[in-house]
């Protein structure tokens, strides 16, 4: 789940790495284990370390790195631990061509081994340092540096965006497959990267590479031909492939808040509000979804982690309606045989997921219409969907899910009304829900900073609540790293209640009255727990509460998703970890 970048510039050299860096550190959310850069000058230099971003930039002159054309990386690790010698760039035996690469080669043990039979020596243990060494071996063999780029990318297998520089010239050789790949087209500089908020401060202009696609990058305008591109020998229009985009560069910098996460929480109330314009404006949209949705037999929602549970709340929305609604993890996808009767909902805010890329695959194969709701334009999930929803939630750079998270749910919320022919307009008022919730958060942060306190907690919840402990959880749990599970409330009894003692902490989510919380809060006060509850218009006599007060119920869980998120982020804050870059995560998940 690396994130790659490219930068390959007419101007003069010494600025270009330090861009790279400062992209590389937009792009760190993907992992952050290690880092390097490699430049191509009159030499190819390499420099790189176990670390994060912020560490190179203290250990080496960033200034000093030279170079027209430059590769940045920061890793992920799916081979090989994370050390110096594993960090990308890796490269070949000559010191002439270095790769960085997203993703992981299945069949590299069985290509090493031949590589090794001749002569190729390798100094990591990472599936990537094959395709260096390939290139170098086609190359030997005759071939010119393009021609030994394809030749590479063919005899790979697996999942992969890959960027290459080679002696010679000064180009930017990509490829890809499943991994993503966006070119950003700027003035007298082009960009190649993982995602688009990485060179936003420096571009709007994009191309999006698609599944399959080879080609190289030059400094020159796409017009000039700076961009080419190649599928399966056919040479791509990148005129026709170029876009705009409108999301803003602020929205990739922290702008004076101590971490992303925070920031984003607080962006929720503008999130929401323009998502749900969004999809007003892009209505035709949205209500072709929602006939594919009612006139199916079934309806599979998929997501994973987050997206789950935004998928999980509205599944209970439309089971209540008596529609037949499935959610689905999306890396369990194989236990479910789909039919052209049924649709599927593949909820998933980067829309790059691989287990979610996976389900629909399979689900489409099997004849059933996929709707998307991504937070990314031209996303992977969004193109090999049927309608493609999105949230406008901007970009979301703490890898934890926050304002991505409410605005799923507000779309959700519209898509349900819809549904249910029900006026929708109620929706404009969303944003105000969240925004009032969020003067509670102080409350919110009272209660992460006592929950900081433990190594165990409980949160419970029932109907539409239960997504919602189930966020909760999750969040406390990535970036507090608290151990922290979510049970139906009345499950509780029957075997998680063995464990609490005298001050174990059990927080309710109390969105619906009258679904028997109540009781549930005097067996766990019964056995010593500390009760806390955030509630909805009606208090549950724990210990601790939090009392919101929302008009309309049907909005009740926008109220209650930014305030789980603050809890869980002071946690964070006071037990000292980094809540943007939570240990062993990454914000992409792009392998199995
Ligand atoms: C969110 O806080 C998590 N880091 C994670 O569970 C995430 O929601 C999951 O990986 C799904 O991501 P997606 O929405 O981009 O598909
Ligand atoms: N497989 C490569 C490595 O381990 C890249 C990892 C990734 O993209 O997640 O270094």
């Amino acid at each position: 789940m690396c994130g790659i970048i490219g930068i390959v510039t007419k101007r003069r050299e010494g600025q270009t790495a330090e861009i790279a860096v400062e992209c590389l550190d937009r792009l760190s959310y993907r992992g952050y284990d290690s880092v390097g850069v490699a430049t191509l000058g009159d030499n190819l230099e390499v420099v790189k370390m176990k670390g994060k971003v912020e560490d190179f930039s203290h250990k080496f002159d960033v200034n000093s790195i030279r170079g027209k054309v430059i590769l940045g990386h920061t890793r992920w690790a799916t081979h090989g631990p994370p050390t110096d010698y594993n960090a990308h760039p890796h490269t070949d035996c000559s010191n002439s061509i270095a790769v960085v690469h997203n993703g992981t080669i299945e069949n590299f043990r069985e290509l090493k081994a031949e590589l090794e039979m001749l002569g190729h020596k390798f100094k990591s243990q990472t599936d990537t340092e094959i395709i260096p060494h390939l290139i170098e071996e086609f190359k030997r063999r005759g071939m010119d540096s393009f021609s030994a780029f394809k030749a590479t990318v063919n005899a790979i297998e697996g999942t992969y965006a890959i960027l290459a520089v080679i002696r010679g010239d000064n180009r930017i050789y990509f490829a890809k497959k499943y991994n993503p790949l966006v070119i950003g087209i700027g003035e007298d500089t082009n960009y190649i990267s993982s995602d688009i908020p990485s060179f936003l401060p420096y571009t709007k202009t994009i191309v999006v590479i698609s599944d399959d696609e080879v080609g190289y990058l030059t400094a020159d305008s796409p017009l000039n031909g700076g961009v080419y591109i190649e599928h399966k020998g056919e040479k791509i229009e990148v005129n026709d492939r170029i876009k705009i985009i409108n999301w803003d560069a602020e929205s990739a910098s922290k702008e004076g808040y101590r971490h992303f996460m925070e920031k984003e929480i607080m962006e929720s109330p503008r999130s929401v509000k323009e998502t749900i314009s969004g999809l007003l404006a892009d209505i035709d949209e949205v209500m072709k979804a929602v006939k594919i949705l009612k006139d199916s037999r079934r309806i599979l929602i998929v997501g994973a982690g987050t997206s789950y549970h935004a998928g999980l709340l509205f599944s209970i929305l439309l089971q209540r309606e008596g529609i037949n609604a499935i959610p689905v993890i999306a890396s369990e996808y194989y236990n479910y045989r789909t039919s052209t009767d049924d649709s599927i909902l593949a909820i998933s805010q980067s829309g790059e997921t691989l287990d979610v890329r996976l389900a629909i695959g399979k689900f489409k194969a099997e004849g059933s219409k996929i709707i998307s709701l991504t937070n990314v334009i031209y996303s992977e999930i969004s193109r090999q969907s049927d309608v493609s929803l999105y949230t406008s939630a901007g970009p979301e750079i703490g890898v934890a899910a926050t304002k991505t998270f409410t605005s799923q749910v507000a779309s959700l919320l519209l898509l349900w009304s819809a549904i249910k022919d029900e006026d929708f307009s109620y929706l404009r008022n969303a944003h105000i829900v969240v925004e009032d919730s969020l003067s509670l958060s102080g409350k919110a942060s009272a209660f992460g900073e006592e929950l900081a306190k433990q190594s165990n907690a409980y949160f419970l919840g029932r109907g539409l609540s239960l997504p919602l402990a189930m966020e909760a959880a999750l969040k406390v749990k990535e970036i507090a790293y608290i151990h922290s599970e979510a049970y139906p409330a009345g499950e509780s009894k029957h075997g998680p209640i063995a464990l609490v003692t005298q001050g174990f902490p059990v927080i309710f989510i109390n969105g619906e009255e009258d679904l028997g919380l109540q009781d549930n809060v005097q067996e766990m006060k019964a056995r010593g727990s500390k009760t806390y509850s955030i509630s909805i218009n009606k208090s549950l006599n724990t210990d601790r509460e939090i009392l919101i007060k929302v008009n309309d119920k049907r909005l009740f869980p926008l109220a209650i998703a930014p305030l789980i998120q603050i809890l869980a982020y002071r946690s964070a804050v006071i037990k000292g970890t980094d809540p943007d870059k939570p240990r062993n995560l990454a914000k992409t998940v792009t392998v199995r």
